[in-house]
């Protein structure tokens, strides 16, 4: 390899010449507006790639969509504000998305909700809200109900199946070329007391997207999983109060690492994990939930 040519920027050649050259390509980027999605929406606008960018509709996608649409004059954005969460979002999607042609699909947005998960509400209208862990010492009964479970499990896991249904069936009637992406967690592969749905959401989107890879791959279509350790983003806003994750925060890489990892393994493999950071952060979880085990409620009710 001539020196001055990173293996990285080999792999974004790769990309290019994969899906560039065969057809115009046109990216959906959801959680686009801040982490992991902005980042990657960043890497897709280096490439002179279109994107449709997918968040709530707040602040945070309107600042992000006018950042990137002032820095990229030559790169088409699209804002998508529309809550994943909901069983309407698609009407959104599809609407903003009825006139071009998406064939690479990012399924990135998500969050954690924490909290013992018999406290945390199934209520699926009610407003979500930052959830807080109730200290040990009380009982759990006397907090507050959170209302976002279900929220937050259709946020990290069904809204990608919609999705991914739908692009999919486009790009296979038209005979594209593409490439589908998850971004799901190490969190997936560890028990996580606290954070219960977040890591079942997160195994369900691995395993769904490592099943789903062959069945594609005929049609020239890509799919790829990413498992990103302790990132820096508005993610560990939501620890509620929970040390692990906030003390994750001093070890965690910029999100850009993620996007490099997506655009470096494209085409290459499904499952993709941040190696080192996953061991440590295992190796964290795991003497936490040790120690949890021991201290807490539930430990005592097992002994
Ligand atoms: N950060 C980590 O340490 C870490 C580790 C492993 C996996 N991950 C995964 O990485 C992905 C991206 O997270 P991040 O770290 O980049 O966090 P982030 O900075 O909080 O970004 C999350 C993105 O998802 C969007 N979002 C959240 N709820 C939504 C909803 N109901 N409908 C539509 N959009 C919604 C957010 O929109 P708004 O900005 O408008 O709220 C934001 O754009 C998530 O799936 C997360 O689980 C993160």
């Amino acid at each position: 390899m001539p020196s001055g040519v990173s293996a990285l920027q080999v792999s974004f050649i790769f990309l290019f010449l994969h899906f560039f050259i065969s057809s115009s390509c046109l990216a959906l980027v959801t959680g686009a507006s801040s982490g992991i999605g902005k980042a990657i929406t960043e890497k897709l606008a280096q490439q002179k790639i279109n994107v449709v960018m997918v968040a709530l509709d707040d602040k945070v996608l309107e600042d992000s969509f006018n950042e990137l649409k002032g820095k990229y004059t030559s790169v088409e954005f699209r804002s998508c504000g529309a809550d994943l969460s909901t069983h309407t979002f698609m009407d959104k999607v599809i609407e903003v998305t009825k006139d071009i042609d998406v064939n690479l699909v990012f399924n990135n947005a998500g969050f954690i909700t924490t909290g013992f998960f018999h406290d945390v509400s199934l209520d699926r209208q009610a407003l979500a809200f930052r959830s807080r862990l109730p200290p040990r010492s009380q009982p759990s009964s006397s907090f507050p109900l959170f209302t976002r479970s279900l929220k937050n499990y259709d946020c990290n896991a069904t809204c990608s199946l919609r999705i991914t249904h739908h692009f999919l069936n486009r790009m296979i009637a038209k005979k594209q070329k593409g490439l589908v992406t998850f971004t799901s967690s190490s969190a997936g592969f560890i028990a996580c007391p606290l954070s219960t749905l977040y890591a079942a959401t997160k195994c369900f989107l691995t395993t769904y997207a490592a099943s789903l890879a062959p069945e594609v791959k005929e049609f020239g279509i890509d799919v790829l999983v990413v498992h990103p350790s302790p990132i820096q983003s508005r993610f560990l806003n939501n620890s509620g109060g929970m040390k692990v994750l906030e003390s994750s925060g001093k070890v965690a890489a910029p999100p850009v690492v993620i996007a490099d990892t997506l655009f470096a393994s494209a085409g290459r493999c499904v499952v993709r994990d941040q190696v080192l950071l996953f061991f440590l952060f295992l190796c964290f979880s795991a003497a936490l939930f040790l120690i949890f085990i021991t201290t807490s409620r539930a430990g005592s009710a097992l002994r």
